[in-house]
């Protein structure tokens, strides 16, 4: 069984080759360490074209995600230190072809996993490939996450039903929209919200 990592990598190595030619836009919101953009660039044929921006709020995570970027030699990588929630995190790395949202709905209320997906397109070109995860061992979070999706122009592309880390890659069909400054995308939700909600077991 592949890891969550693998299949998110998988998934990246394939939206970054059906790419057309040109510059590769990524973003990525709530990077962690930025383990899935730097491995998988590293021996990509089309490094060279990405322009990727990695949104991280945890200083030792974002000087660890730059450590290795530099390390890889990947200079079309930003790694940004700030908040992911803020549509002002993004402001010149938009629009971008392809958006990494992993482990992030799982500290989200369903308020704000719809409050996200609805601002999306902000994000997006047309066409933007998401690629996303949502634990299905919580049902509910990987329903809310996935209609969200629908209920904000995008379609479904890849997922596999049995892969329980719920790692999915939707399809902007809808319009793409014009980055608004200053608005709020989510934040997340306090630990005793998240038991209440079921998305972390005691
Ligand atoms: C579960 S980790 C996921 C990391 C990475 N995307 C992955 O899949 O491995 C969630 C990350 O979100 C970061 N984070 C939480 N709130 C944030 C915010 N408002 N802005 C930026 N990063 C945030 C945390 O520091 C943490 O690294």
């Amino acid at each position: 069984m592949l890891i969550r990592l693998a299949r998110v990598q998988d998934q990246l190595r394939r939206v970054i080759a059906d790419a057309p030619p040109g510059p590769i836009k990524i973003i990525s919101v709530c990077a962690g360490q930025g383990h899935d953009v730097v491995a998988t660039l590293g021996d990509s044929p089309r490094r060279a074209a990405v322009r990727a921006r990695l949104v991280e709020g945890d200083e030792r995570n974002v000087a660890e995600a730059r450590r290795k970027v530099a390390e890889a030699g990947l200079a079309g990588i930003e790694v940004c230190h700030g908040d992911a929630g803020l549509t002002d995190a993004y402001a010149g790395a938009v629009p971008a072809r392809i958006l990494l949202l992993c482990g992030v709905f799982g500290s989200l209320t369903d308020t704000d996993i719809d409050r996200l997906v609805a601002g999306l397109p902000q994000l997006c070109q047309a066409n933007a490939q998401v690629i996303w995860t949502a634990n299905r061992t919580a049902p509910e979070l990987y329903a809310e996450a996935e209609q969200a999706f629908r209920r904000y122009g995008f379609e479904p592309r890849w997922a596999d039903p049995e892969d329980h880390f719920g790692v999915t890659r939707h399809e902007l069909v809808g319009e793409p929209q014009p980055l608004q400054p200053g608005r709020r995308l989510f934040d997340f939700a306090d630990e005793q919200t998240l038991i209440k909600l079921g998305r972390i077991a005691i």
